[in-house]
């Protein structure tokens, strides 16, 4: 008698980037467990390889290059055929590119890649694996309609598109059945969750905006049985007065904040297109301070951005001090094809010094 032995499948994911990435690997997983694959650890072993790709900054993109071409030379060498399936930003640029040509261009470059799969494809009726057993992370919006002038996430991940507040709660409630104490809520810029439905305007920083939703949802959630919400990313010109009353109102709701500055310095900060002076981020700041007791602040920075000379670096240096920030993530300026920064400024801050800079903030924000 012959006996027909079924393998099953194997792949491995490499997931680059930030934590939406993250959270987009945990729904991959569920979509390749579902079709009947097994995730394994070693990719040498894998019968396919999905790498979801960060493109933020040239470093980033470099890693994913690298790996592409190390699974390529493996496959060469030792007549494997790992598939390899490439999703995340760098997929996203080529998707949203309507003229094709980035997806001409990446399968010209890498003829070793299967696909370039839009993370588009893996649905929210997945439910996701979750690999972080502490806390769930859960998506609510995607993109950015922002245009930061560096920035490649609004043509890598398109304009943003919010989740429907009942799916999203609905997720909540299900990662609470399973035991979840503690959320993230995830977007490029979150306190903008919700302006995509285009209801009536509110004003923040003195400018007019579509109305956010972010505080009503924020609220829904810390209203549900959890220990800690958190989120991520929040951008200044988003941070209206009812949202601090509603971190102040629930206690459950983090005191550690995520506030990218980016820079310092007004001029910089009107060349990044961030849309406030640093005057108005500290008013900010004091602002929440005063409303919500106990609150601390981390941001993001870049430096090296062009045109930034020493006293603008300084400028950033005597903001971080009087914020004093608990931690900072720092980013030495990376020029992105296509961005606005980089086709109109020269990236004329040598590697050495941004070095020498991040060195500077890094000593003051993060080794305290
Ligand atoms: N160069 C360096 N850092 C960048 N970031 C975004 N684009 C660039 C770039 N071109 C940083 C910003 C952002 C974080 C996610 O990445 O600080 O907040
Ligand atoms: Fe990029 Fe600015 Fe959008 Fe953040 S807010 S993703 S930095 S364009």
């Amino acid at each position: 008698m012959r006996y027909l032995i079924k393998l099953r499948m194997k792949f491995f994911i490499k997931t680059f980037g930030c934590i939406q990435n993250t959270a987009d690997s945990e729904r991959i997983k569920a979509f390749y467990w579902d079709k009947g694959f097994e995730e394994i650890k070693n990719w040498k072993e894998a019968d396919i390889v999905i790498i979801n790709t960060c493109i933020i900054r040239e470093s980033a993109e470099n890693r994913v290059y690298g790996l592409i071409d190390n699974i390529d030379k493996w496959n060469k060498k030792n007549k494997s055929k790992i598939k390899i399936i490439v999703t995340g930003c760098l997929a996203g640029l080529a998707d949203k590119d309507k003229t094709g040509k980035k997806l001409r261009q990446l399968k010209k470059d890498f003829p070793a890649v299967s696909e370039f799969m839009p993370i588009e494809k893996i649905s929210f009726d997945i439910k996701p694996l979750r690999e972080n057993n502490d806390m769930a992370l859960i998506p609510i919006s995607f993109g950015c309609s922002n245009f930061c002038s560096y920035c490649i996430v609004p043509f890598a991940r398109g304009p943003e598109k919010s989740r429907k507040m009942e799916e999203i709660l609905e997720e909540i409630d299900d990662a609470i059945k399973t035991g979840f104490k503690k959320v993230m809520l995830i977007g490029q810029n979150v306190n903008s969750y919700g302006s995509d439905f285009g209801e009536t305007t509110l004003v923040s920083m003195g400018k007019k905006r579509f109305k956010s939703l972010f505080h009503k949802l924020l609220e829904e959630v810390a209203k549900k049985d959890l220990d800690k919400i958190s989120f991520v990313s929040s951008n200044p010109w988003d941070f209206s007065d009812e949202l601090i009353e509603i971190i102040a109102k629930y206690e459950n709701i983090d005191r550690l904040l995520h506030l990218p500055i980016q820079a310092g310095d007004d001029e910089v900060l009107k060349n990044m297109n961030r849309g406030y002076t640093s005057k108005e981020y500290l008013d900010l700041v004091k602002k929440i301070r005063s409303k919500v007791k106990g609150v601390k602040f981390s941001t993001d920075i870049i430096i090296g951005f062009p045109g930034e000379g020493e006293k603008a670096f300084q400028n950033t240096v005597k903001l971080c001090k009087e914020v004093n920030f608990e931690i900072g993530y720092l980013n030495k300026y990376s020029p992105r094809k296509g961005t606005v920064s980089a086709k109109i400024y020269k990236d004329d801050i040598p590697m050495s010094e941004k070095k020498r800079r991040w060195n500077i903030l890094n000593d003051l924000i993060n080794k305290k």
